[in-house]
């Protein structure tokens, strides 16, 4: 599929998800086959770009093409800056959010809360679509509550306006994260307009992956909490898709080397203080459901430095390894 002009390997997303999709774990995503990878949210409320936060969230050092940044905010004037600052620092994309539920960004009446007010999502599009010329596009939910499921009059509006393409993420800004996400509105929204749309919501599988494409008819797939841990769903979706067969998991082996390697890209990208605290959610991740984990996150959460962090994660690892073949 094809974002403007950037064609894309293939039709897979890693969703923008605040304090994961970081600049490591975008380009991990990409190396095992996430066709694109959208930044974390930046704000737009400029007194914040300064920070160490934002300035990092900008940092797209090295990181391979196309490099999509994401915008929240709810004041045109403020997003049409927020989108040329970044497209200065290095965004081929800009994506706008009007998807997400948080109530630090829906009190400003930013994110999904947006969706209540069809006039102004207009003009935001509009301001943001004409302060830069790189393709612009929205990331939505289906409506705002059950009773007012706006997704299809929403869209159409973005096309209006130039908006080179469209996530959707299958449940309303009611529903949080709660329930199971809907495709039905997804499926109408692709009926509805002519610009690429990409399904969002609860694709944990290649089998389900395929089920929503099929059934919305959606020109991609936008995978979120899935990915957490398990950065292979691309590769697994990716080859599910072309061959309609099922991958292996990944030996023990490539668990560890992959997780090791970006522990050391988080090192590196935060510093070891900060870096080794990010590594900890996304350690707990990768030992989720294997035998001792509980136990092993207890232990490595505690560490304090990067050698003890790294050991530990061998010894986890190679524990499992050496527990799999007695088993055997
Ligand atoms: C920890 C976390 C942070 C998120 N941050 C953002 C964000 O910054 N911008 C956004 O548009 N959506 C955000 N989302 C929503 C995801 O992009 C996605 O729409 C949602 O998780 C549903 O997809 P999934 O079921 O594949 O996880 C976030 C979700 C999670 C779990």
């Amino acid at each position: 599929m094809k974002i403007g002009p950037f064609q894309l390997v293939n039709k897979l997303f890693l969703a923008p998800m605040a304090g994961v999709t970081d600049r490591p774990f975008r380009q991990l995503c990409k190396r095992l086959g996430a066709g694109m990878a959208v930044s974390e949210m930046v704000s737009s409320n400029s007194l914040l770009w300064g920070s160490e936060k934002t300035r990092r969230r900008a940092n797209h050092d090295g990181e391979s093409e196309p490099r999509s940044v994401q915008i929240a905010g709810a004041d045109p004037v403020l997003m049409a800056n927020a989108a040329r600052y970044n497209v200065d620092n290095g965004a081929q994309i800009i994506d706008i959010n009007m998807g997400c539920p948080a109530k630090k960004v829906c009190n400003v009446m930013a994110g999904s809360a947006l969706l209540q007010d069809t006039v102004l999502v207009g003009r935001i599009l509009d301001a943001v679509i004409h302060a830069v010329d790189v393709p612009v596009t929205l990331k939505i939910r289906t409506g705002w509550d059950k009773e007012h499921r706006n997704g299809v009059q929403v869209a159409k509006i973005a096309e209006q306006a130039g908006i080179a393409a469209l996530a959707v993420h299958g449940r309303t800004r009611a529903c949080g994260y709660s329930g199971v996400a809907e495709f039905d509105t997804i499926a109408a929204i692709k009926a509805s307009v002519n610009i690429p749309i990409i399904a969002n919501g609860d694709i944990t599988s290649p089998e389900k992956a395929k089920l929503v494409l099929d059934h919305t008819g959606a020109d991609g797939v936008m995978i979120g909490r899935a990915a957490q841990g398990n950065p292979w769903i691309f590769t697994f979706i990716e080859h599910y898709l072309r061959t309609g067969e099922k991958l292996a998991a990944p030996p023990t082996s490539e668990i560890r080397s992959t997780l090791r390697e970006h522990v050391k890209q988080l090192y590196e990208f935060y510093g070891e203080h900060v870096g080794l605290r990010v590594a900890r959610k996304h350690i707990s991740w990768y030992s989720k459901g294997r035998p001792g984990g509980a136990a092993f996150r207890h232990a490595v959460n505690r560490v304090d430095t990067v050698q003890q962090q790294l050991s530990m994660i061998d010894d986890f690892f190679d524990n499992l390894d050496s527990d799999m073949e007695q088993a055997a």
